[in-house]
């Protein structure tokens, strides 16, 4: 039966290259998401200002990206929105800060964000990716 072995590599070939994204292979790679539940405030907007907001802010707006502010952060940037609620495996913004993208790795330069944290912003995404609205000042009328 020497013969089915080609025939076989063949096939797991062909499998393979069918399979429509092969980011399913390599998310495996992802340091898993925290198991707790994430507190925009407190977990992710502090890792947004310290390490993507020097480039995704308003002075600088890196593809169209601002991590700063909710509004535009859900607005997205060129590549459309940076996160899929529920999805972090899928969504770009873990595939930077992962290194899923050969060409793209956020932070671009300087210290690459830790596993922990990767796992902090998975968790945020695949529970919501809740950015609570900045509460509104009441005004004051008579
Ligand atoms: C030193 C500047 C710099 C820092 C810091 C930085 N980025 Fe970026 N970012 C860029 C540049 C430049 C691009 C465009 C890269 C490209 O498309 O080749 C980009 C693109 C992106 C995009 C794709 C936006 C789009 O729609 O095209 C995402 C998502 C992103 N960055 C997330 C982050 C996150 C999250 C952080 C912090 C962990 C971060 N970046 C920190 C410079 C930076």
């Amino acid at each position: 039966m020497r013969l089915t072995t080609p025939c076989h590599r063949f096939l797991g070939l062909a499998l393979a290259l069918t399979v429509p994204f092969a980011a399913s292979a390599r998310a495996d790679d992802l340091p898993p998401p925290a198991k707790r539940k994430i507190e925009f405030s407190k977990d992710i907007q502090p890792l947004f200002a310290k390490h993507c907001v020097d480039c995704h802010g308003e002075q600088k707006k890196e593809s169209g990206l601002r991590l700063d502010n909710r509004d535009e952060a859900l607005n997205g940037g060129d590549s459309g929105p940076p996160w899929i609620e529920g999805k972090s495996a899928d969504s770009l913004l873990i595939k930077y800060v992962g290194g899923l993208d050969p060409d793209v790795v956020m932070p671009p330069k300087g210290d690459r964000l830790t596993r922990t944290q990767i796992g902090l912003l998975r968790a945020w995404i695949d529970q919501g990716a809740d950015w609570p609205k900045p509460k509104k000042s009441h005004r004051i009328s008579r």
